[in-house]
């Protein structure tokens, strides 16, 4: 259950229901008792990025930014899903923040940057949904994703799809070319491992 806010200037409020957007994503995942994917870890990671984003870009509302990271992937689980989790976890996140208090005419904000998080059929078009796709992008990065998505997909013998995705996060990053410098020793690498990851059959 999310907490309740009644005035978005309340900044002890929306620190309270940012942490009520986390536990609700966590509870769903306990709760469901599996996490193949490890959404746990990769959306800590994701909150450090929207952090560190925010703090270079201040024009930016962070509550809007950390409340959008903790239910982006929220419409992942249960599996298999056949409908882009994007779209699950925007209609989770609207009936959980139509549920409470949060102001409703900040409401369509957060959902646009879950909508639009993959960068793929909605673009993100404020400067919070860049925040967020682009955090998304560099979590993976700083994170093991890449050869999780490598390990499992040699395990089932298919083409490697990890490939894809660095070259999708690298590419989206160019909303931001500070961290897409930041990062490209990082991607190289990331390149670099893989291949021969890749490479190597047992
Ligand atoms: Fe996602
Ligand atoms: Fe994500």
């Amino acid at each position: 259950m999310l907490a309740i806010v009644a005035n978005r200037d309340d900044i002890t409020a929306m620190r309270d229901f940012i942490a009520s957007a986390k536990a609700a994503f966590q509870n769903k995942i306990e709760t469901l008792g599996y996490d193949p994917f490890g959404l746990l870890q990769h959306v800590a990671e994701m909150e450090k990025w929207g952090n560190y984003l925010c703090d270079r870009h201040p024009q930016a509302d962070r509550h809007t930014v950390l409340l959008a990271v903790w239910l982006h992937d929220i419409g992942h689980y249960p599996l298999p899903a056949e409908i882009d989790h994007a779209v699950r976890s925007e209609q989770t996140a609207k009936e959980l923040l139509d549920g409470e208090e949060y102001p409703a005419n900040e409401i369509p904000a957060v959902l646009h940057c879950v909508r639009a998080h993959r960068c793929k059929d909605v673009l993100p078009e404020t400067l919070e949904a860049k925040i967020v796709a682009r955090a998304d992008s560099a979590s993976h990065m700083t994170d093991d994703m890449y050869i999780n998505i490598a390990r499992d997909d040699k395990a089932a013998k298919h083409a490697f799809r990890a490939y894809d995705k660095m070259e999708r996060d690298y590419r989206d990053l160019a909303a931001f070319p500070e961290v897409k410098k930041l990062l490209t020793p990082l991607y190289r690498a990331w390149q670099r491992v893989i291949t021969e990851y890749e490479r190597v059959n047992l």
